[in-house]
């Protein structure tokens, strides 16, 4: 994050505006955020949805309407809600802000900042809010710097990073809730009188429960193809909070950024204090509109290696779990090379020396390798994987330890833990924090990571796993009187060890897992490939969890294995095709032990896989268009990717449940050409016949406003039928 200090002349790059160019303009292609920046007063925001055409603009003060601080401070009239709350090093507790100039600059990757600086009308105190935009995208990045220039310390009570009025109406919210192996539960609601609060106080995953990225349509129930809606994401990994306050004026009053509870922050004199990024974006193609927008920006600014294909995987936990050695890896990496598979991943259970990793309840910190379960160690694992033509990657959680851990024998004073107390401890009834927030635990972390890289470079994948919250509030390295910057300086650590390991390790790719999906957010990815959605890997309900998943994070980030049946949590049984088809949506691995599998179904996997890799670059580079919600309780879900130039799609439909009798309805397409033709081919097949529409051509036009009729059943030999349905058709334009 690029501090903007409008007080420092020596960035040249800064070019000051006229200040009579009050109204100041963050457009996107198809958006636009216009504020009023009148020097002496508070800066105001005045319209945020389509690009306003200049001939509005000029009269948009007129119009009436919007005319609320952007960023509203808490003082003077505190009975409103406030983004910023303060006190001052003299103990007042008001601020009252008001705009001193305009600046812009443009960054490396071509995107502008524009950066509205105001000071505190009484006191030596800055608040710099900043608009990031990129030529080609709809999303609005905004931040706020907050600047000490007073005495002594100033106490920050409430810091959000941004807020948006949005205009009182019948306006839905969209945002996900859920809990461990049932995350991104998607749930709509019309916004209610009162405070509507998402928020999180996990200290460290904070997307298992509710995610600190919401959806609000403007124009009634939400439609997922038609109709304006805002999209909010706070890019942040810890903790959070995101209300919308309806109260008695015009006006929703939308606010995003860390959750302040308990974390007050004490910027000391000359000190600035930089709030995390919240995204906006518009679009009036309905929640999939916003959701491209997302996927579109995610994808080329914000994830690592957005741009580059995934790989196909398999990996170990659920096939062998803790029990692994040097036999049963090879065993694995075979398998997943004879189905076409491109990657291996070794799970947790191959370290310890002392205190060898045989069940959850030790040794995490200790990160050489178990000779007895690997006596040639990763070279031999590595010697294998490229004997087999396949990359291999290795499961780590480089923030916890155990109390049973040489690490935690020698430095006890590593982790959070809180004066007097004993320690409260995790999974395994021994798991522990290590606090980020110390320089010698980010060296610690930097080093697992560093190590790993540095003595086997051909290690192509890692998984970052992290499965406990902060679960006291102590750190033993911050002061007695910094304690409430724990939560804040953890995620402070833990961001400066990624860019240290990125800038040594740029090109392994890192899955950040957390207890399944405790860290799916945009204040990860930036160094982070990928995340795992979930420790729940059934197929039915991961069409729930990954369409919610799917609001705001594209497919190419999002894991997606098939594993075994029946489930490990559910104990479903869920035939292989049905599994394939929906871990194809995703980026698609396997996660179970293939030796368990019997030949069919290895050939569908074999055939899945090469499916898969066909249509991937659609899948992890192209356009959502979600159809039917399976939350719709329809019988059924669909949803499609598109290319950009839209010449290439593939439809997904799944049958979620099973009636005779049922009328299922018929899924119009979307996102395709009206005026191309797109020849069907089924994926996936598994019918002795093929689907009377195999191999046709049909314009877009007709696939947009009728779809095809897909069968209920498949046409297969009768003792192979099973309750269970789905297709995937591509859809190639000629
Ligand atoms: C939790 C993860 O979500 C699982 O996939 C697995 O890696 C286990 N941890 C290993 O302990």
């Amino acid at each position: 994050m690029k501090i903007q200090d409008c007080l420092l002349p020596a960035l040249a790059l800064l070019a000051t505006l006229p200040m009579n160019a009050e109204l100041v303009d963050i457009s996107t292609a198809k958006t636009s955020l216009i504020l009023d920046a009148e020097k002496g007063s508070p800066l105001k925001v005045l319209y945020y949805g389509d690009r306003l055409d200049a001939r509005d603009k000029d009269v948009l003060r007129d119009a009436g309407g919007m005319n609320l601080n952007a960023y509203p401070v808490y003082g003077l009239y505190p009975q409103a809600e406030a983004a910023l709350s303060v006190t001052h090093a003299d103990g007042n507790r008001t601020t009252d802000v008001a705009v001193t100039d305009i600046k812009t600059s443009t960054e490396n990757n071509g995107a502008s900042v524009t950066t509205v600086c105001m000071t505190d009308k009484a006191y030596p105190f800055d608040v710099n809010l900043n608009y990031r935009t990129y030529p080609d995208q709809d999303v609005i990045e905004t931040w706020v710097e907050i600047k000490n220039r007073e005495k002594g310390t100033v106490t920050l009570n409430r810091f959000m990073s941004g807020y948006l009025p949005v205009r009182y109406g019948d306006v839905w919210l969209s945002s996900l809730y859920g809990t461990w192996a049932d995350e991104a539960n998607l749930t709509e609601e019309p916004l209610p009188h009162g405070v509507r609060m998402i928020k999180n106080k996990d200290g460290l995953r904070n997307s298992h429960t509710s995610h600190g990225e919401i959806m609000l349509s403007l124009d009634g129930k939400p439609r997922e193809n038609s109709g304006r809606v805002i999209g909010a994401a706070l890019c942040y990994p810890g903790n959070y909070k995101l209300f919308i306050d309806t109260d008695d004026t015009n006006f929703h009053h939308l606010f995003a950024g860390i959750n302040e509870e308990n974390s007050e922050y004490h910027l000391k004199k000359g000190e600035t204090f930089t709030t995390p990024e919240l995204a906006l974006t518009y679009s009036d193609e309905g929640l999939s509109g916003v959701s491209r927008n997302f996927h579109k920006w995610g994808r080329k600014y914000r994830l690592h290696a957005g741009d580059k294909e995934r790989k196909v995987l398999l990996n170990s936990w659920e096939g062998v779990y803790f029990n692994i050695n040097e036999e049963v890896m090879a065993g694995m990496m075979e398998d997943i090379a004879s189905m076409g598979g491109e990657l291996f991943v070794m799970d947790d259970g191959w370290f310890g020396d002392k205190y060898p990793r045989d069940v959850d309840n030790s040794t995490l910190g200790d990160w050489v390798v178990d000779t007895n379960k690997l006596p040639n160690g990763i070279n031999g694992l590595l010697e294998t994987a490229k004997k087999n033509g396949v990359k291999f990657g290795i499961w780590i959680e480089p923030e916890m330890t155990n109390t049973v851990s040489e690490l935690y024998e020698n430095h006890p004073e590593y982790i959070i833990k809180a004066p007097n107390r004993e320690v409260v401890k995790g999974r395994g009834g021994t798991q522990l924090v290590l606090d980020m927030a110390n320089p010698k635990v980010q060296d610690i972390v930097f080093t697992v990571v560093d190590t790993l890289m540095t003595k086997y470079p051909e290690i192509d994948y890692i998984k970052w796993d992290a499965n406990a919250p902060i679960m006291e509030h102590g750190s033993q390295y911050l002061t007695a009187d910094n304690q409430s910057h724990l939560y804040i300086d953890y995620h402070n650590g833990l961001i400066k060890t990624l860019n240290r390991i990125r800038e040594a390790h740029p090109d392994v790719t890192i899955q950040a897992c957390a207890s399944g999906g405790g860290r799916v957010n945009w204040g990860i990815l930036p160094w982070f490939d990928e995340f795992w959605c979930s420790d729940n890997n059934d197929a039915l309900q991961r069409v729930y969890m990954q369409w919610g998943t799917s609001y705001f994070f594209p497919a190419i980030a999002m894991g997606s294995h098939i594993s075994a049946s029946p489930n490990h949590q559910t104990f479903r049984r869920i035939p292989t095709k049905f599994r394939a088809d929906v871990a194809m949506s995703g980026r698609l691995g396997l996660e179970m032990q293939p030796r368990d599998m019997n030949d069919e179904d290895k050939d569908i996997c074999r055939q899945a896989i090469n499916d898969y890799k066909a249509i991937r670059p659609i899948v992890q580079f192209g356009d959502l268009y979600r159809l039917q919600s399976p939350y719709d309780k329809k019988g059924v879900a669909s949803l499609m990717y598109v290319t950009p130039e839209k010449d290439d799609a593939v439809f997904y439909w799944w049958k979620i449940e099973t009636f005779m009798g049922q009328q299922l309805p018929r899924i119009p397409m979307a996102g395709l050409d009206p005026d191309k033709m797109y020849t069907v081919t089924e994926l996936n097949r598994i019918d002795n016949e093929p689907l009377p529409f195999e191999g046709k051509s049909f314009t877009g036009r007709y696939l947009m406003s009728n779809g095809l009729e897909m069968p209920l059943t498949y046409k297969v030999d009768y003792h192979k039928n099973t309750d269970y349905s789905s297709r995937v058709l591509r859809l190639t334009a000629k």
